[in-house]
């Protein structure tokens, strides 16, 4: 009689990233990965965000669809920004268009927009079927550095970022600066608060060329722009790929410096505040509960909330005030599961894992920072 098997399996995989410009061109990037993947169909999901303020992508959108006669039915556009994420509507919309276009496990979705209707498509196009190849377009400064990039997929539920979801990597990520054109200042901005988080923890020499090019980031220099997102995008994806725990089974998520405080200010700002501008102001806190905790000097400290400054982040909110704040703590903790473990800084590249986080540390950081 056998009692029991353990069988271990492992499971190639290729995380595909293209940065390009004019992706769906004739014979670009697009063109290439379909090319590559062969899919039976297409499914196309547009954010409406970018459909109602990029006339000219529109137009380079349907010369592809003219000439690609795999990609079923219309455009299926969802709302922009966190309306695609606060339900499950969105999620249902990409579901029903997957049954009635005849979509399956050969066939492929492909979707363009802002963080929040990648991580919602992600999310149904994991589920259909039990997984359809995905292609994300990200179309924001954030989703291009930082979101679009990973293997997270989810929405919000029960007023909490992310509570359902899975880990899924897609077929491939496109980032495609001319999509950036069109966003708005404070989005144009998103992507450097995801940009600064991970070269403080990573690279020393990313954080000093955002420090240089303050300015001209400011003012919209693409170049400097795609710069700064394509070294983001591939740190994340290196972390991922070479980070030996792409599925995030362990404790510490070092890409979450910053966040047990931003998600909760999402949920307290009633989601009216960008993710990029909560991360800047839970980047903020977590360096001034550093200083606090006596583990990072104040001259660095400062040093990081000016360029945050400088770059038109707010690092404050009267949020921060409200004793609800705190049970992002222990929210975070659930979220991970296990013990609690929370990225504090020494120094640059200097990132220390700490289990506990006493409410006077932080409210002596929050005090410090209104
Ligand atoms: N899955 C992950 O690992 C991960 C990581 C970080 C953040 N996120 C999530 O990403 C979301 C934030 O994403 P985001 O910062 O990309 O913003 P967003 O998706 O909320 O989009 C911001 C706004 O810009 C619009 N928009 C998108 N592209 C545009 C364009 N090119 N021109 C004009 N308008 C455009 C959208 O319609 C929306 O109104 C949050 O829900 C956050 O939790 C997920
Ligand atoms: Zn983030």
């Amino acid at each position: 009689m056998i009692d029991s098997i353990d069988a271990s399996f492992s499971i190639e995989w290729t995380h595909r990233l293209r940065f390009a410009q004019r992706a769906f061109d004739v014979g670009n990037e697009i063109d290439t990965l379909i090319e590559e993947l062969q899919p039976v169909r297409i499914l196309a999901v547009l954010d409406k965000g970018l459909a109602d303020t990029n006339p000219e992508f529109i137009e380079v959108l349907d010369a592809w669809r003219g000439r690609e006669e795999r990609v079923c039915g219309d455009v299926l556009v969802l709302p922009g920004g966190e309306d695609s994420k606060n339900d499950l509507n969105a999620v249902n919309s990409v579901l029903e268009s997957i049954d009635e276009n005849g979509i399956c496990r050969r066939s492929c979705i492909l979707v363009i927009g802002g963080g929040a209707v990648l991580d919602a498509v992600g999310f149904s196009s994991s589920i259909g079927h039990r997984g359809i190849p995905l292609i994300r377009v990200p179309s924001t400064t954030l989703s291009q550095g930082d979101s679009g990039v990973g293997v997270k997929n989810g929405v919000n539920l029960f007023g909490k970022k992310n509570f359902i979801g899975v880990f899924d990597p897609p077929f491939a990520v496109v980032n495609d600066s001319t999509l950036l054109k069109s966003l708005p200042d404070e989005h144009w901005r998103a992507g450097l608060s995801e940009a600064v988080k991970v070269a403080l923890i990573k690279d020393t020499a990313l954080f000093e060329e955002i420090e240089r090019n303050a300015d001209a980031l400011l003012q919209r220099d693409t170049a400097k722009m795609n710069s700064v997102l394509q070294k983001s995008a591939t740190l994340h994806l290196h972390h991922i790929t070479n980070g030996g725990d792409p599925f995030e089974r362990l404790e510490a998520r070092p890409l979450d410096f910053g966040h047990w405080a931003a998600h909760k200010l999402e949920q307290l700002a009633d989601f009216q505040i960008s993710h990029g501008d909560a991360v800047a102001i839970g980047l903020a806190v977590d360096i001034r509960c550093s200083v606090a905790l006596g583990l990072l000097e104040n001259e660095i400290a400062e040093r990081i909330i000016s360029l945050l400054q400088k770059l038109g982040f707010p690092t404050s909110h009267q949020e921060l005030k409200n004793p609800i704040l705190l049970d992002g703590i222990e929210e975070f903790r659930q979220h991970l599961g296990g013990t609690l473990t929370l990225l504090m800084l020494e120094g640059f590249e200097q990132p220390i894992d700490i289990h506990a986080l006493d409410v006077n540390i932080v409210r002596q950081a929050i005090e410090k920072l209104m």
